[in-house]
Parts: C-alpha cells; structure tokens; sequence
C-alpha cells in the first residue's frame, strides 16, 4: 500500500521570528511511518518542524505552516492507499504575518487570527477507497470528543490518547490509546511504547483493508 502520513505541530507565523505552535514532537508520527515501512508499505511523511532523524526507507516532505501541510496532503493524496493524520495541525493562523520583526508596542495588534483549514475534512469528499484515519489528543470526555470528530471528518479509524495523563501523549515515549472504528468498535490499548502503538494500529489497517477487499 501507499501510506501517507503527518506528524509534527505546525507553525503560524506572526512575523520573521515569532509563531504559534503546540507542545507536538512528531514521535507518534515518525513511529507510525516506521511501522508502515517495516510492514513493507511505500511511505511519504509529511512533517512539521520536529527533532527527528528521517526514518530509513521513507520518504520525507517538510513543512512549517498548516498551509503547507494541506498543500502537500492534497498533491499526494490521489497516490495514497492510507491517509494517517497524526500531525498536531494549528487550527488558528494569525491574519497578518509581518515581513519584518514586530516591535513589542506592535504586537497586540497583530494577533487577529483566522481559522485554517481543517485537512482531513478538505479531503474526505475525495475518499474513495481510501482509509482516513485521525488522532485526537484530548484532556477531558475522551471518548466522547474522539467520537464526534470519527463522524464530523468522516474517518474509518480514531486514535484517542488522554494528554493529562503524564506517561501518554506529548514528549514522552510511550502512549495509552483507545481504538475507535467507524463500525463501532472499540479497543482500548495498554500503556506501550509509540512503537508498539503504531505497530498494533499498522495491524487494524491491514485488517481493515483485507476485510475491504473481500466485500
Ligand atoms: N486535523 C486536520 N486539520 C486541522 C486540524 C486537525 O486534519 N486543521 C486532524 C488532526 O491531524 C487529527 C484530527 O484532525 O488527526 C483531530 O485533530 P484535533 O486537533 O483533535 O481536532 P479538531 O478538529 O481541531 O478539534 P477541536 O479543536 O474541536 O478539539
């Protein structure tokens, strides 16, 4: 298959020096490329400005702003068999973005924002038979916040991981995630390393897939 991957924050940038950005490191989304390529799929990973070597075997495209990452989804998503979006995309970007550094007397000025556009909702028309599938990192009603955006972006597969809980979510190398289907079925995963979620969450797709074919 073709997997195509996100992983990283984004940055919105308020002038040359400054952005908003969040707390995402890209190791849930590199592990998850990893674990695409070691399945022997053929994978793109599309990522944002993290800390992290290229995984072997896979193919990286860098972005900085949500722009860029929805620009570089939609141009290899007609080749991709998979969309994995685990990418911590910025939902606000600031209107104006100043070509020189801001002053400090300027800045409350320029921090009008405007929403960006929300990549798996711009792609879901085009799915076909393609699997989508989303992570939400959530700090409280989990599985009721994971459920609503199955549904609202209109994936096969949401990864939900609670981020108040310090051994899961941001940084850190392990994860303690809840499988929901587009089905209706759940599974809760244990606390494991990223590596072995990505592994078990490679496991659901290629189920999923050969159920697919079989229909
Ligand atoms: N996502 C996306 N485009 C965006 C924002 C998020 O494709 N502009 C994707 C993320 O990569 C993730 C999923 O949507 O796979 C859920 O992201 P999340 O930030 O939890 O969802 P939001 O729709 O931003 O929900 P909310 O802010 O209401 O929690």
């Amino acid at each position: 298959m073709n997997v195509l991957v996100t992983a990283g924050p984004t940055r919105e940038f308020l002038d040359p020096v400054r952005f908003l950005s969040n707390r995402s490191s890209g190791k849930m989304g590199y592990a998850m490329a990893e674990a695409a390529y070691q399945q022997g799929h053929d994978v793109t990973l599309i990522s944002g400005p993290v800390a992290l070597p290229v995984p072997s075997g896979v193919e990286r495209v860098s972005v900085q702003s949500a722009a860029e990452m929805c620009a570089a989804v939609e141009s290899c998503f007609p080749g991709c068999d998979v969309l994995i979006m685990v990418a911590a995309v910025a939902d606000w970007r600031p209107v104006h973005r100043a070509k020189e550094k801001l002053k400090k007397t300027e800045m409350s000025s320029m921090l009008e924002l405007e929403r960006t556009t929300d990549i798996l909702e711009r792609v879901a028309p085009r799915k076909g038979e393609r699997l989508l599938v989303g992570f939400a990192a959530e700090t409280e009603r989990m599985v009721e916040e994971a459920a609503r955006k199955l549904n609202e972006k209109n994936l096969d597969l949401m990864v939900a991981n609670n981020i108040a809980e310090a051994d899961a979510g941001f940084e850190v190398e392990t994860n303690r995630v809840l499988l929901l289907g587009r089905d209706g079925t759940t599974e809760r995963l244990p606390l494991m390393t990223k590596t072995e979620v990505a592994a078990r969450i490679m496991k659901w797709i290629e189920a999923k897939k050969a159920s697919d074919c079989l229909k």
